[in-house]
């Protein structure tokens, strides 16, 4: 598409998309950093004027100095080599140095912080935990290197890790990383058809997983769903499967291709060294849902990206050694992979993985998990908030959470209810909250409070972190100065940037760089206010964001098309209390089917199978028909208003190719569901 009918489509997507981050609900309420914070932090008021404007002026010296944060073995000379285009977009960052990544988060701390607990792993069922020291993490890494090298895997393979969050997790990205081998993770959630895709698109020939995950109290068959996939693939697609023994239940193993982890790691050693790799080799794969298309291979390298979730770690959260930092992410996301293993580990902290759910085998977990560990910082998802809201206060204020001093949020905007009660109830007032904003492809936090430097706002993610250079644009891709409102671009590179789509570099020119010529589109609704903060309203793409997971509308209309009883689907995201957005589907039924409520629970049991239980549709609404341009484009913006009930709003309808289409909608969206 030529960059102005893209710049015309998006004028009608800068819009408000999110109701509690909108103007309306905009809290005014400021927080101040308190004098305590402001003294212990790392970073105070001054000093971080001080440090993003020296980041902002000088970006090559700034990095060349924080690049030094974690171990090179060969240094760098060169810091900074990027362009965003127009024309040929290349990311380089430390492009001379040479590192590795597990080195980096293991083998370095081993002479100072060998005892120190690197990993506390808490199960689903509260009566088992795990403390895993740094020497033991470093014999666990290293025997699950030689497991994989065993099998033939070496520097630039990629292999597929499909597990639950179990610190077999954390040892096998890290063993990947050790060996130079690039991961792909895959969420535990997804099934077995989005995994063959996600397992073809990157031509991984080993896979990772266990038996079966356990999450509340169920199991979920991870093994068989592998199996299932590698049915879809051509028989020799994959060569090796290794087997985590989590639950001993009983899977069924091809003694050609599958190994239980625990028998092949009694043939090894736990020593094993690592390989030195280019700052810019890959480091891992992470597939994430577009407006288009099915999803993106995101590529994250070496050196940046290292330095720069270890530098956002270490800032953001103010962590100091010794303290116990939990994020409640999963690994198969990309908050997993940044906050809860490499730049926690790269800054030798000890940090929390937690298997269960926040709701088993009480309300209160979260809270009690806070006090079985002493956990200081704490950072989530709006949606468990907003969730764990909704039971009251009891739950919370039963628990002690006095070790508790920082809070974090991540994933979507936080409305300003949620954000108060998060700080009043949960941190009684004393902690600080950093909404921290980022994308899969940012690799690490861009936009966030510091917590002992910036004042917070609820609902606001503040201010950028150091060497990030937001702009707003309007539709034309015009600046826009001083408190405005637009689609939030950022002008310049950061070392934690993606680099490419796995395999299609075109795509990754076409997705970020060509809608305004010479930025990174990110895909936002921003607005910034008088003081300068920015208030993210959401996406403005076709991307929906469902309980903090992305998903693209396309995805999901492609997986209603595919059952033989739909023969349209159009798929938007609406407000939903609890999850952010809901997931709409409109369906248009091949002729001589008849709308029926097992029909509907038949198509929502068809996505679930063939995307996952995250893509589960809230609403169907059976059409006869779907408002069309006279070139047949599907026009969202009228099925987005039809679903939020607001039917008043609809805009021009003058190009559809048939007004009464519209008509027909809104009754049955009144008469029916
Ligand atoms: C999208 C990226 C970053 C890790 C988790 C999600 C939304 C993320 C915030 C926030 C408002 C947020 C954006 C973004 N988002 N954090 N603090 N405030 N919106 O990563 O799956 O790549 O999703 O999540 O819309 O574009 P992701």
């Amino acid at each position: 598409m030529p960059p102005t009918t893209r710049a015309r489509t998006l004028r009608i997507q800068v819009r408000r998309h999110q109701r509690d981050a909108g103007r309306d609900a905009m809290s005014d309420k400021i927080y101040e950093v308190s004098r305590d914070w402001a003294e212990r932090a790392y970073v105070d008021a001054a000093q971080y004027r001080a440090m993003y404007e020296a980041s902002a002026a000088d970006p090559e010296a700034f990095w060349a100095e924080h690049g030094k944060r974690i171990d090179w073995f060969t240094p760098y000379t060169k810091v900074k080599n990027t362009t965003f285009g127009p024309g040929d977009v290349s990311i380089k960052w430390f492009e001379d140095g040479t590192t590795n990544v597990a080195y980096n988060c293991v083998d370095r701390h081993l002479e100072t912080r060998g005892d120190q607990v690197a990993i506390i792993w808490e199960g689903d069922d509260p009566s088992e935990s795990k403390r895993i020291t740094y020497r033991e993490l470093h014999a666990h890494v290293s025997r699950w290197a030689n497991v994989l090298r065993n099998r033939n895997v070496q520097k630039g393979d990629r292999v597929t890790i499909y597990l639950p969050m179990i610190p077999e997790a954390a040892y096998a990205m890290l063993a990947c990383a050790r060996l130079g081998a690039i991961h792909s993770i895959v969420f535990g959630g997804f099934s077995p058809d989005a995994l063959a895709g996600r397992i073809e698109d990157c031509g991984s020939r080993f896979v990772i997983t266990a038996d079966e995950g356990l999450r509340g109290g169920r199991k979920v068959p991870l093994k068989a769903n592998v199996d299932a996939a590698l049915k879809r693939l051509a028989a020799d697609a994959v060569d090796h499967v290794v087997v985590v023994e989590r639950t001993g239940g009983k899977v069924e193993m091809d003694p050609g291709r599958d190994v239980y982890y625990h028998a092949a790691a009694e043939m090894v050693t736990d020593e094993c060294p690592c390989e030195e790799m280019n700052a810019e080799d890959p480091l891992f794969i992470l597939y994430t849902s577009g407006s288009t298309g099915k999803p993106k291979g995101v590529l994250h390298t070496t050196g940046g990206y290292l330095v720069y979730a270890a530098m956002t770690h270490q800032y953001v959260f103010d962590y100091k050694d010794g303290e116990v930092y939990w994020c409640t992410a999963d690994v198969g996301w990309v908050t997993g992979h940044s906050y809860i293993v490499y730049g926690p580990l790269a800054n030798g902290a000890t940090t929390l993985m937690f298997e269960g759910v926040p709701t088993y085998p009480s309300i209160s977990r979260f809270w009690d998990v806070v006090d079985k560990h002493d956990v200081n910082i704490f950072y989530t998802a709006p949606t468990a908030i907003r969730s764990l809201m909704g039971a009251g206060e009891e739950p919370v204020t039963k628990t002690s959470r006095k070790s508790l001093r920082l809070l974090g949020s991540v994933g979507e905007p936080i409305n300003p209810e949620a954000w108060e009660w998060y700080h009043r109830v949960v941190g009684e007032g004393r902690c600080p909250i950093v909404d921290t904003w980022w994308q899969t492809e940012t690799g690490g936090i861009l936009i966030t409070p510091l917590p002992g430097a910036i004042a917070q706002k609820p609902g606001s993610a503040t201010l950028p972190f150091f060497g990030v250079k937001p702009e707003i644009v309007d539709a034309e891709g015009k600046v826009l100065e001083g408190a405005c409102e637009g689609n939030l671009c950022i002008a310049d590179s950061w070392p934690g940037q993606m680099r490419t789509v796995y395999g299609d570099h075109e795509r990754f020119v076409q997705t970020y760089f060509s809608t305004y010529p010479g930025k990174y589109f990110t895909g936002d609704g921003c607005r910034r206010d008088a003081d300068g903060y920015y208030w993210i309203t959401g996406r403005v793409d076709d991307v929906i964001n469902v309980s903090g997971h992305r998903m693209g509308t396309a995805e999901v209309e492609s997986a209603l098309v595919a059952h033989p009883k739909v023969s349209e689907a159009a798929v938007v995201g609406y407000p939903h209390d609890i999850k952010g957005q809901g997931i709409y589907a409109y369906v248009t039924l091949m002729s001589g089917i008849e709308p029926s409520d097992e029909l509907r629970a038949e198509l929502v049991k068809h996505v679930r199978q063939e995307i996952g239980p995250i893509a589960t549709p809230d609403k169907i609404q059976f059409a006869p028909g779907l408002p069309k341009t006279r070139s047949g484009k599907i026009m969202r913006r009228i099925l987005r208003k039809i679903a939020e009930d607001e039917f008043g709003a609809l805009g021009d309808t003058s190009t559809l190719a048939d007004p009464a289409v519209v008509d027909d909608l809104i009754e049955h969206r009144q008469n029916k569901r």
